[in-house]
């Protein structure tokens, strides 16, 4: 049931603080070690690992882009992204050494089954992290990380992706611990803000006011752009894509070093860019280059909604309007940046008299290939 809420949707964006907390509980221990017990995949396997594919569609190949920058930066493996429907038909290299890891809510998508099926016969061991107990993707995989967001039913996924984020953060942590790559200090320090972490979605859900407000500025807008850097990146992909299935209206997500080799050929005034900043005091870098990238936006005239850390007031001073969120750690940051996408994006949505439960030519889980 909507427990009083006005869509299946607006529940579950409100659940996920729990759901992220039920999808941590039980991998810490009190030694602030991650542990996991309760995934069926051997140690001695994870420390001679090669190599990590990750496969999935949608929303889920985002969580894997960005399992993609915590597993390489912890874990120092090098791990692929492929889309499951692309993955058979490239000739991916993948042997004993390879863990494949597919990431499916619903654990029926027919592509990502195939692509399971597929890396098993090459040899490779395959990890699902699924929401859904039972489902045909886990009982095929070698072993299962089960997420806990509960029953999804909105057909635009929104908890689940992130507790998917969780599971990859968690799971990226594991691996560095196992195979002791010399980042010891920083993995205690994202577990423990990792532990944090539901009660500042929680803060960021408290944004909902504003957001509905911009929501209904931007009803009307024929195009919205979204743009990002590193974990930035895969968020503002989510972002462009959570505002298709959820309003119709025609959105683009790419890298925003990406800026000046092409798109900044659609800013004019009036077309609205939603900017995913990096923290100026986690990533100093990163934030001072989509600075600039803010500075080229503001020169042609386009409008700039900046999701942003706290204080941070060199966007205050460029943005339009800043969505403000608690600091956290910069491979942790999407699942605070995430979020007033999906607010965005739903209330868009119901400004412009859409059913956000069940968007127009879109299935819960897709079960042809
Ligand atoms: C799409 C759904 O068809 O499948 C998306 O509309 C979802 O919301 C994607 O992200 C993948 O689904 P699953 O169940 O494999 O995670």
């Amino acid at each position: 049931t909507k427990d009083g809420y006005p869509s299946f949707m607006a529940k579950e964006i409100q659940e996920q603080p729990d759901a992220v907390r039920r999808t941590l509980q039980g991998k810490v221990d009190a030694q602030g070690r991650i542990t996991l017990a309760d995934t069926d995949i051997e140690a001695d396997f994870l420390m001679g690992l090669k190599k990590v594919i990750v496969i999935a569609c949608g929303t889920a190949s985002y969580s894997g882009q960005i399992a993609k920058y915590a597993i390489e930066r912890w874990a120092r493996v090098p791990v692929e992204v492929d889309l499951a429907h692309e993955f058979r038909y490239r000739s991916p290299m993948l042997d004993q050494h390879t863990l494949v890891l597919a990431i499916s809510q619903s654990g029926e998508t027919m592509d990502t089954l195939m692509a399971v099926r597929y890396a098993r016969e090459q040899g490779a061991r395959v990890l699902a992290v699924c929401n859904t107990p039972g489902a045909t993707i886990p009982r095929e995989s070698d072993a299962v990380f089960y997420t806990q967001a509960g029953p999804e039913v909105a057909v635009a996924s929104t908890k689940a992706f992130l507790t998917q984020v969780t599971a990859v953060l968690i799971l990226a942590l594991y691996l560095a611990q196992l195979r002791d790559v010399g980042v010891g200090a920083e993995i205690g320090d994202a577990v423990e803000e990792l532990r944090g972490i539901p009660e500042k979605v929680k803060q960021v859900l408290a944004s909902e006011r504003q957001i509905k407000d911009l929501a209904g500025a931007l009803a009307g807008a024929p195009a919205v752009l979204f743009i990002g850097r590193h974990v930035g990146y895969p968020v503002a992909l989510e972002g462009a894509l959570k505002l298709k299935e959820l309003a119709y209206t025609h959105a683009e997500g790419f890298a925003a070093g990406e800026l000046k080799h092409g798109p900044i050929a659609l800013l004019e005034p009036g077309q609205v860019v939603v900017v995913i900043v990096p923290s100026p005091i986690g990533s100093p870098i990163l934030h001072a280059k989509t600075m600039s990238t803010i500075q080229e936006i503001k020169a042609r005239g386009a409008t700039i909604i900046g999701i942003a850390e706290e204080g941070d007031s060199v966007v205050n001073t460029w943005a339009d309007e800043v969505v403000a969120l608690p600091p956290t750690h910069p491979l942790l940051a999407p699942l605070l940046t995430t979020v007033p996408l999906q607010l965005l994006a739903a209330h868009i949505a119901l400004a412009r008299g859409m059913d956000v439960d069940q968007p127009r030519n879109l299935a819960k889980s897709v079960t042809v290939e």
